[in-house]
């Protein structure tokens, strides 16, 4: 069966961004009988920042019990965190004399996260797209489901499968495809409708944290920044409207619907109603996963006994790609 292989940073709190852009998604993709899941929760990328080692540690978990917590079945999905296997920087360094320098240049990730300071990040950061290639292409995995904004690195994945099968003269690694459709996969601010909701943010009241309870999620949407009008009933009039947009989004991906029914439903409303309606629909379905990550998080072992035999099981699969990677590339082993 086609693979499907995803990941999460550990790097600070997750998101409803994370959630509505990546989990909620994969959990619909485990459930498919026509995939084979891989989720990861990439620690390797976290240290591409500074990582305080305490926080690391703890972010880990959380990613780990976010996904069981919304439903990710460690049995069904090989659930690991990347650490683990080290196979993926192995394959990582592989790729990163693969990958060319003038590629990574072209990211705009790095661009908007280095910014004029490009002189003083780590140099794990520019080359991290590699590893992320290694990741996805360790499994020969065919689909990654991940929002909008990894939607390049997923493509610059393809080109290092095409480059690496042209230079080898083989036919070894697969073509990647990004699965980026829905309603929410690019959850922006609440504050600022042009900026990405993100784990690292500088204000608590731009994002809601998987972790926020029922009050903090209902002050943060009434809170959210939105311009004076009602909302229109057709996703036409939601052009030029980024904040009233991605509210609407919003709703949409926690209900399974589209834009297009949500305004069949509030088109024609202030915010006065559609905020307090939204709010409501958030606690519902985030209070209950939450609760669930709570109840993970007391049992630190558990989580890491989970993790530990994904990660055999990753270690499986991974062998023998990277075994042949080596061979073809004529290495005495
Ligand atoms: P990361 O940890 O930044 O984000 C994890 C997933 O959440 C999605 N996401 C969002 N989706 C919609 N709206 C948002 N505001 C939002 N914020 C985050 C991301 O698109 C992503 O799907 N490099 C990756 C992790 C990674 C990976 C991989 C992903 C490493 N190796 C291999 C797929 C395959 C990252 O930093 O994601």
């Amino acid at each position: 069966p086609p693979r499907v292989f995803s990941g999460i940073k550990p790097s600070g709190g997750l998101t409803l961004g994370n959630y509505l852009g990546a989990i909620k998604r994969w959990v619909e993709m485990q459930e498919d009988p026509t995939y084979e899941t891989i989720f990861c929760v990439v620690d390797m990328h976290a240290i591409t920042v500074w990582q305080d080692p305490a926080d690391l540690t703890r972010a880990t978990r959380e990613v780990a019990a976010s996904m069981i917590a919304s439903g990710i079945d460690p049995e069904r999905s090989v659930l690991f965190n990347q650490a683990r296997v080290p196979a993926h920087v192995e394959l990582g360094w592989l790729f990163s004399c693969v990958a060319r320098v003038g590629w990574m240049n072209r990211m705009t990730q790095f661009k908007d996260k280095a910014g004029k300071n490009a002189e003083k990040v780590s140099l794990g950061l520019y080359a991290y797209p590699a590893l992320m290639a290694a990741d996805i292409l360790l499994y020969h995995a065919t689909h990654v489901p991940v929002g909008e904004d990894q939607k390049q690195h997923v493509e610059l994945t393809r080109d290092i499968a095409a480059k690496f099968n042209h230079d080898y003269g083989v036919d070894f690694f697969p073509l990647t495809e990004p699965v980026t459709e829905g309603p929410a996969m690019r959850v922006m601010n609440l504050r600022d409708g042009s900026k990405k909701m993100s784990k690292s943010g500088e204000s608590d009241m731009e994002r809601i944290n998987m972790l926020d309870d029922a009050d903090t999620i209902s002050k943060k949407f009434k809170k959210a920044r939105t311009d004076p009008e009602a909302l229109p009933s057709e996703v036409a009039g939601l052009k030029d409207r980024p904040e009233a947009k991605n509210l609407v989004d919003i709703y949409a991906g926690l209900s399974d619907t589209t834009a297009e029914a949500v305004l069949a439903e509030f088109g024609g409303e202030g915010w006065g109603k559609f905020k307090p309606a939204l709010a409501d629909l958030a606690v519902a379905k985030l209070a209950p996963v939450s609760d669930e990550m709570r109840r993970l998080l007391d049992a630190p072992d558990e989580l890491d006994a989970i993790m530990a035999r994904g990660a055999e099981r990753a270690s499986a699969l991974a062998e023998p790609i990277l075994k042949k990677t080596y061979e073809i590339m004529g290495f005495v082993r």
